[in-house]
């Protein structure tokens, strides 16, 4: 406690010696290897011999996984599975003015995310993917007005999804996917006109999905499954015409498909116990022709066939490797 209190205070003179210099690159320069060497120490390093080593010194721009603009000052930290154990607290976000890119997915981060995010107003990407965050989505998420990819996958958040996420009009991802995030989807969703991937699957959310979804004209793909949805598919998701996969599984829908969605190929006769389903299992999406619904779990009523054959043949397109941990091949 004590030593955390005297690293704070130890800052308080270069902060002004910061506001009294008037070459603003060098000192911000200063200050950002400062801040990421502060991180770095709070890091574990008892699991690797070798974290971070060429985090010496102040050149931070030839530092592994960062990157700078002409100015020295950092617009991308990257250090994906880099066997990171330790939390956010320590990285003193507002020393990052210039940083657009954030991407620390796939180690072994816990802890929050800090509110101090909002404060890192140049961000246009975030993934935290694949750690161990818990605790809620700050809505201070919401400050961050260029962001253009949210990714929060494989983490154990919880709370709901803070509706301040809806002003981000840039976003075009929002991938919240494996935690336990709870509450309704937010009406003010269909704000973002630029949104091309919502994937929401495999939470807790609940309440009916939004009318205004029908609202997201740039959207192609939207993952619901795996969570607690009740009520009607919204008619208004026909008007989605980009919309290449939609995942429904495992909700608590009912009601008819909509009909714009006419040309999608349905499997919702696909049973989990008979002998088509056999070859899937799980929370997949499967892309016939790029474009399929799955409705197991739900109560929908359509009379249209599957076509297996198709299914077959289309089931090496998943969108992207993560899907298939949660598929099974018999
Ligand atoms: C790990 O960090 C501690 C304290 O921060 C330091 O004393 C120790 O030398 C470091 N160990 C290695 C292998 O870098
Ligand atoms: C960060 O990762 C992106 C790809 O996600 C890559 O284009 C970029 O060059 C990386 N930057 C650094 C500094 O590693
Ligand atoms: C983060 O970096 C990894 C590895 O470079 C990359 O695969 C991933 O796409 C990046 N995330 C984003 C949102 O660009
Ligand atoms: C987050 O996890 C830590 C243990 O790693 C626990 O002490 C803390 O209570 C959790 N916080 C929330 C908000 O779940
Ligand atoms: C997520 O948090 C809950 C309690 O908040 C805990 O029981 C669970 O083990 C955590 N899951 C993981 C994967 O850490
Ligand atoms: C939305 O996307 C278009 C095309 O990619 C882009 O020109 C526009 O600036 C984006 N709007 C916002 C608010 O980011
Ligand atoms: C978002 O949408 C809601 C309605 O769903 C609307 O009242 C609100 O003004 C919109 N906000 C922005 C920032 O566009
Ligand atoms: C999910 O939400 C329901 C109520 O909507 C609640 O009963 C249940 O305990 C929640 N499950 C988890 C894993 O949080
Ligand atoms: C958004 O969707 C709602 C419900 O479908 C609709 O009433 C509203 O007019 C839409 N707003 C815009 C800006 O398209
Ligand atoms: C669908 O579910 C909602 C709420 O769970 C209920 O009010 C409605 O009557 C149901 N509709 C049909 C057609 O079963
Ligand atoms: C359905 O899709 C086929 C190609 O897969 C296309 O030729 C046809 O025009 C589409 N029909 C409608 C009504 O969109």
């Amino acid at each position: 406690m004590a030593s955390k209190e005297e690293k704070t205070l130890s800052f308080i003179p270069i902060i002004l010696i910061l506001l009294l210099d008037s070459s603003a690159s060098a000192a911000t320069a200063g200050q950002e290897a400062e801040a990421l060497l502060n991180w770095k120490a709070s890091l574990d390093n008892s699991t690797s011999l070798s974290l971070l080593p060429s985090w010496v010194g102040n050149s931070i721009c030839n530092w592994e996984g960062i990157a700078c603009n002409n100015f020295e000052s950092i617009t991308q930290i990257n250090l994906t599975a880099s066997g990171l154990r330790g939390t956010l607290h320590a990285l003193s976000f507002s020393s990052f003015p210039s940083l657009m890119s954030l991407n620390l997915s796939h180690n072994a981060i816990f802890g929050t995310i800090p509110l101090e995010i909002g404060f890192l107003k140049s961000l246009q990407i975030l993934d935290l993917a694949g750690n161990n965050i818990n605790g809620s989505i700050p809505h201070e998420v919401g400050m961050l007005g260029k962001l253009t990819i949210l990714s929060l996958q494989q983490n154990n958040l919880s709370g709901n999804l803070p509706t301040e996420i809806c002003m981000l009009n840039s976003l075009s991802v929002i991938n919240v996917a494996f935690n336990s995030l709870m509450g309704s989807i937010p009406e003010a969703i269909g704000n973002l006109s630029n949104l091309t991937v919502l994937a929401l699957q495999l939470n807790n959310f609940s309440g009916a999905i939004p009318s205004t979804i029908g609202n997201l004209s740039s959207l192609k793909e939207m993952y619901l499954m795996g969570n607690q949805l009740i009520g009607n598919i919204p008619p208004e998701i026909g008007k989605l015409k980009f919309l290449t996969h939609l995942g429904l599984v495992d909700n608590k829908l009912n009601g008819s498909l909509p009909s714009g969605l006419n040309n999608f190929t349905f499997l919702k006769q696909l049973h989990p116990m008979g002998k088509e389903w056999k070859r899937i299992h799980g929370y997949g999406l499967v892309g016939i022709k790029q474009r399929s619904i799955i409705t197991r779990n739900n109560e929908m009523h359509d009379d249209k066939d599957i076509q297996l054959g198709q299914l077959v043949a289309c089931t090496h397109s998943w969108p992207s490797p993560e899907w298939k941990e949660h598929i099974r091949w018999d």
